[in-house]
């Protein structure tokens, strides 16, 4: 981490219009999280001493989403020079670097900005900009090099000439500034361009006036690239799937079939896992070492210790415990409940709302009615307990440690441990009744 001071600014300001959505760009998940989450994180991965969001007017839910750093209102989108102006005000007397982000450049890692920023405090430069070499240039701003190979000026599309279209080496958007100088560059910053707007790429031009000088540091296309489309937003998401499927497998983690693995950027996952085809993890799912995952499971928000087994087809959901050595099996919900060690449910069972026992077996078919059509109700399972298969459980209800419930059971009261509670209609036998019916219903077709 650098000695200076490190200043973090956050164009959001723009509006995405070619996402055609309802939703800010910005607000548009990788891997569960926003884009703008992720460049707050690398921001703060940094170790920034300030970081300051430059948002458009009406985008309330960015603000929120980017607490509590403040927010700067850029009243009109005229440029990239005149969105960092907006956050000039929240910088009044900062002396250190000030390191300029796109929201929607939401991949580039902690990394690189650090080599970055290395680079610009170590020399005696205006600004740094991030660079960098696309398969395909159209779109960005050009590098235009001296002869020396030092940094002359960036051409936008708009502006460049059809010589400097060819050139390969590309703006990132991502660059280090003096803090102390950025205010009276941004002031120099004329429009006079194609598009009539204030460009921070013209920067360079602006410091190399003022007798300073601009670097250059190459970053790499994958991570530089930046979301302008839903197609990019997708590549982008397998991109960043790539990252959290090859991290998984170096800490310990087996992958029958990676690229059918989803994971959240904030998926913690221990060694000697198993994760068969087609698992899904949303945010928040925290799995210790030696657990299996069978194909097709789909688990958020839920912590599951070593040693539990889930799946195939199981659906684990928010604010659900499994603890070591559960079994989950196929077609089984779990929603905001907790399986204590030992705890069984292996076929089609809706487990809402309760905590369960340790080395209880959940039956086959069985349904926690936990809502009554107003609330949500707590059900308590004890310790050891047998629940017949095809029993509803209509919370509230507890049931005692060693308690039994009968197959079929409808269980509306509290059940004593050790107790069984049985509640369906007493089976009749009717001898010879069936071959009885069978011959009237044939008789009765014959005669028709
Ligand atoms: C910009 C760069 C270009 C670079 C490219 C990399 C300029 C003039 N051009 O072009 O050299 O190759 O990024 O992706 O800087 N924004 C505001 N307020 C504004 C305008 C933009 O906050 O008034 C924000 C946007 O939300 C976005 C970022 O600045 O996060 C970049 O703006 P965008 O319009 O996408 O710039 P590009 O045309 O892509
Ligand atoms: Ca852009």
């Amino acid at each position: 981490m650098s000695s200076n001071k490190l200043a973090v600014v956050i164009l959001a300001a723009g509006k995405g219009t070619r996402m055609k959505s309802k939703t800010p760009k910005v607000l548009h998940k990788i891997a569960g999280l926003s884009m703008i989450g992720h460049v707050l994180n690398t921001a703060n991965e940094l170790g920034a001493d300030k970081i300051i969001i430059v948002i458009g007017p009406d985008m309330d839910d960015v603000r929120e989403a980017a607490s509590p750093n403040p927010c700067v209102i850029q009243a009109e989108q005229n440029g990239t020079a005149d969105a960092v102006k907006a956050a000039l005000p929240e910088l009044k007397g900062f002396k250190g670097s000030v390191l300029v982000l796109y929201a929607d450049v939401p991949l580039v890692s902690g990394q690189s900005l650090q080599m970055l920023i290395e680079h610009h405090e170590g020399g005696d430069l205006g600004a740094t900009i991030m660079m960098m070499v696309p398969p395909d240039p159209t779109g960005y701003g050009r590098i235009v090099q001296n002869p020396d190979g030092t940094l002359n000026r960036i051409v936008e599309q708009a502006d460049a000439s059809e010589e400097e279209q060819q050139i390969r080496l590309v703006n990132s958007g991502i660059m280090v500034i003096d803090g102390e100088k950025l205010p009276e560059w941004i002031g120099e910053i004329k429009s006079a361009n194609a598009q009539g707007e204030y460009y921070l790429t013209d920067l360079p031009k602006v410091i190399q006036e003022d007798g300073g000088s601009c670097g250059v540091v190459r970053g790499h296309f994958l991570e530089l690239r930046g979301v302008n489309s839903r197609a990019q937003l997708a590549e982008l998401e397998g991109f960043a799937q790539n990252v959290l499927r090859h991290d998984a497998m170096d800490r310990g983690v087996t992958l029958h079939d990676p690229h059918s693995v989803y994971f959240s950027w904030d998926t913690k996952i221990g060694k000697d896992v198993t994760v068969e085809p087609n698992v899904v993890f949303g945010p928040g799912v925290d799995i210790d070492d030696d657990v299996i995952i069978h194909a097709f499971s789909h688990i958020e928000g839920a912590k599951i210790k070593s040693g539990a087994s889930v799946g195939p087809f199981a659906r684990i959901r928010p604010k659900s415990i499994l603890e070591e050595n559960v079994s989950v099996g196929n077609f089984i919900e779990v929603n905001r409940a907790t399986l204590k060690a030992g705890a069984k449910s292996k076929h089609v069972s809706y487990l809402g709302d309760a905590v369960i026992g340790e080395k209880t077996n959940i039956g086959a078919g069985t349904v926690i009615a936990n809502y009554d059509g107003f609330n949500k109700n707590d059900t308590v399972i004890g310790d050891n307990v047998f629940i017949g298969s095809n029993s509803t459980l209509v919370a509230p209800v507890t049931i005692g440690d060693q308690a039994l419930v009968a197959g079929g059971s409808v269980i509306t009261s509290d059940v004593d441990e050790n107790s069984i509670a049985i509640e369906r209609a007493e089976q009749r036998i009717i001898k010879g009744g069936a071959a009885k019916y069978r011959d009237t219903k044939s008789a009765k077709k014959k005669a028709s």
